[in-house]
């Protein structure tokens, strides 16, 4: 009988410290998430020593956590994966180091992960039966793109943002609308209850990749704009008009692509929790008879199970297995056609 392989995740890119044990690369057995929101909250925004600090702090109660919860020894582990970019490098450094340290005194193999890569695996633990090739839209805090995933371990970057991520603008309208850190999903609660009255800027590019900068300043200057005379923005329907410009074309986008290649389309990342997201992109891939695969909302925002996940595709293949000399590589992506 084919043994069963357990792996043990660990995941410190921002402001997350989680561990997770999963088997098979599919099955969570545990998945722990320490979050610094409250944390952060305070700044505005993620304080990056403040991150590694905590990280610090916490990582060997979470990772433990991790373990008992999932009712497995170290002995039992097979392989440990860790995220080693890409994200902030203090926080990364965190993970990798703990894992470096955890596999020499145990005498378990390491597997580095890119954190993007792992994002998108988060789907594999949700849809036991998805397999590749299938197109992903991943939008997240750092990163918006359009992937081609060929194999469990082989990522091609199609269209891509040019300057800032689609959860960074969420994150800067919320935070002119007045509304605390992480704003994206503040800005989902309030677009429920509004319409979608003012068109801003799309986002889409001539050659189909995105910029989110122009839709930032737009919404900025909207409601300074209004401010001068005096007049208080509707929230609702400033937040709903602003969701619809910032998804609705990078949707349409991957759906197009979609479309014209696997007839499977994934969603990923943490702006992946976002109802509109859901909604629409599920909406046109009924329409066109695509096959749509959402992650359960607990594996959109970071967590290990993600990292597990893509560590034991990778381990299975041999591909990634990292030494004592694996440092931690911030500015880390993906392939990108060329
Ligand atoms: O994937 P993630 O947890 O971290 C990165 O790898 O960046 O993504 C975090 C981003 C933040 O910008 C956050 O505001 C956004 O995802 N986000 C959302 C929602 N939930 C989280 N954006 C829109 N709607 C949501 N419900
Ligand atoms: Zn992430």
């Amino acid at each position: 009988m084919k043994k069963d392989i357990i792996v043990l995740g660990i995941e410190s890119s921002c402001d997350e410290t989680a561990a997770s044990v999963v088997k098979n690369g599919r099955e969570v057995l545990s998945s722990i998430v320490n979050s610094q929101i409250d944390i952060h909250k305070q700044y505005g925004g993620v304080v990056p020593e403040i991150a590694s600090r905590n990280h610090v702090q916490n990582i060997d109660v979470v990772v433990k956590e991790a373990l008992d919860q999932a009712k497995v020894g170290i002995k039992d582990i097979d392989y440990v994966a860790v995220t080693y970019g890409a994200g902030l490098v203090g926080a990364l450094l965190v993970g990798v180091s703990f894992a470096k340290a955890f596999c020499q005194a145990n005498d378990i193999p390491l597997v580095k992960v890119n954190h993007i890569e792992g994002h998108i695996c988060a789907n594999y633990i949700t849809h036991p039966d998805l397999e590749p090739p299938f197109t992903c839209l991943l939008a997240s805090g750092g990163h918006t793109a359009i992937v081609d995933v060929q194999s469990y371990t082989d990522y091609t970057v199609l269209k891509t943002t040019i300057d800032d991520a689609c959860g960074e603008a969420f994150d800067k309208v919320a935070r002119t609308l007045g509304l605390c850190y992480p704003g994206g999903v503040q800005i989902d609660k309030l677009a429920q209850n509004g319409v979608a009255d003012t068109e801003f800027k799309s986002v889409v590019l001539k050659d189909g990749n995105f910029s989110y900068s122009g839709l930032k300043t737009g919404v900025i200057n909207y409601v300074h704009n209004l401010a001068q005379k005096g007049i208080q923005p509707d929230k609702n329907n400033l937040a709903k008009s602003f969701t619809v410009a910032a998804i609705k074309g990078v949707v349409d986008e991957a759906v197009k692509i979609a479309d014209q290649s696997h007839k499977k389309l994934c969603v990923a990342g943490g702006v992946g929790a976002n109802s509109y997201m859901r909604e629409y992109a599920t909406q046109q891939c009924d329409k066109r008879g695509i096959k749509i695969f959402l992650p359960q909302l607990k594996y959109c925002g970071d967590n290990a199970a993600m990292i597990a996940s893509q560590g034991y595709f990778l381990a299975r293949e041999g591909i990634d297995l990292a030494g004592l000399d694996l440092n931690a590589c911030p500015t880390l992506t993906l392939k990108t056609k060329n």
